[in-house]
């Protein structure tokens, strides 16, 4: 098989699951509790929030563990909007369904909203931005790194813009852990989400960096849980593999970088090589994007049909468009891009992993050869 979808969710590594297991066997105690092993758990779960708050370059305080990169976007989103009902809050064209939605809802119930759009590749239009926060705005919330095409923003030119207005800003990072460090005191943003199973960690493991907590409505009530930012028992192993995740995310950073850049060229050398009429949506390689997640548009195509015969034959591609049996609706990221459209019915996502090998892009490249053939 050729698993071609790491920008959807990784494997949970060994390590991982080790670090987990040992936890699940031995702590068994909720962290609110008292007694022994109340206070065993609570231990964990703050050497785990200390040691990631160090990588962070925060205190423990400033992370807020969430169910999902999901969640960790509401709570900026909400959280913001129930605190300033009144002002608008700012996001872009091309950002995942997770802040999309949040948005939409603050619409829904009377919020103000404004969608910057961006260019064709991915970057987002500085003027519309610039015009946008004329009017009164509580926070701009951007994906840092696009998971349908892999653009990266321009921090340096973003950032400045929105602390001259003085707005909140947030940072959807979830695509960022396997290829660089988060060091949220250098980043100059206000909130930052990410979530594990983007970095062979587990599923239903996120969390919501937030320069100051205080400043969000939480989303949850009950108990103190969180600083009071998410009340429910903490899932003290989650956040044992969020943190043995990302630790070794960040021992194999250059090595899986390396790699992945070394795929992505060799992939699309070979898209070349064997003459297939296609486009790469979004930057060029080694353009201000990740190399690992290569948006191809295959002229002519149905990129459906494409990755259902692909998945017959084990290789895993995913479409990034949302589709019932009749009716397919284009990724908004592709439409907000502007992809021809010759190309943009044939466009899947290539996400790649330091899992993947030259011979499982060869059997995916021969196997469209294959089909396109048909
Ligand atoms: C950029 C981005 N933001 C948010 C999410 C949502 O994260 P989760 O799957 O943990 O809910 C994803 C996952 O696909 C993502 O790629």
């Amino acid at each position: 098989m050729a698993y071609f979808d790491h920008a959807a969710t990784t494997r949970l590594s060994e390590r991982v699951r080790k670090a987990m297991d040992r936890h699940l066997r031995d702590v068994y105690g909720n962290p609110s509790s008292l007694h022994t092993p109340g206070i065993d758990a609570r231990k964990t779960m703050n050497t785990v929030k200390n040691r990631l708050a160090e990588h962070f370059g925060v205190t423990r305080q400033n992370i807020v563990f969430t169910s999902s990169g999901t969640e960790a976007n509401n709570l900026a989103i909400k959280g913001t909007y129930f605190r300033h009902p009144n002002e608008q809050i700012i996001t872009t064209t091309i950002e995942h369904h997770a802040t999309e939605n949040s948005v939409r809802f603050i619409e829904r119930v009377g919020g103000k909203t404004t969608y910057v759009g961006v260019d064709r590749d991915g970057f987002i239009d500085l003027e519309a931005l610039k015009h946008a926060l004329k009017t009164q705005t509580s926070l701009v919330s951007i994906i840092y790194a696009n998971n349908e095409i892999g653009t990266i923003q321009p921090l340096k030119k973003i950032i400045p813009i929105i602390k001259a207005h003085g707005a909140l800003l947030h940072f959807d990072m979830v695509q960022v852990p396997l290829h660089q460090a988060i060091d949220f005191s250098e980043l100059e943003a206000d909130f930052v989400s990410l979530s594990a199973h983007k970095f062979y960690g587990p599923r239903g493991s996120g969390c919501l960096i937030a320069r100051d907590p205080a400043l969000l409505e939480p989303l949850i009530h009950g108990g103190q849980q969180e600083f009071h930012r998410r009340a429910g028992t903490e899932n003290v192993a989650a956040m044992v593999g969020f943190l043995e995740a990302y630790e070794a995310a960040r021992e194999n950073t250059k090595a899986h970088t390396e790699h992945v850049d070394n795929l992505s060229h060799y992939f699309i050398e070979q898209l070349n090589v064997k003459n297939f009429d296609y486009r790469l949506n979004g930057p060029d390689l080694d353009h201000s994007r990740l190399n690992a997640v290569l948006n191809i548009g295959f002229k002519g195509q149905d990129a459906q049909h494409l990755a259902f015969q692909l998945n017959r034959q084990g290789i895993y591609v995913s479409l990034g468009s949302a589709c019932d049996s009749d009716n397919i609706e284009l990724s908004h990221v592709l439409r907000a891009i502007d992809v021809p459209k010759a190309y943009i019915k044939g466009s899947m996502r290539i996400s790649l992993s330091d899992e993947n090998t030259r011979e499982d892009i060869d059997h995916l490249l021969n196997t469209l050869e294959m089909l396109f053939n048909e």
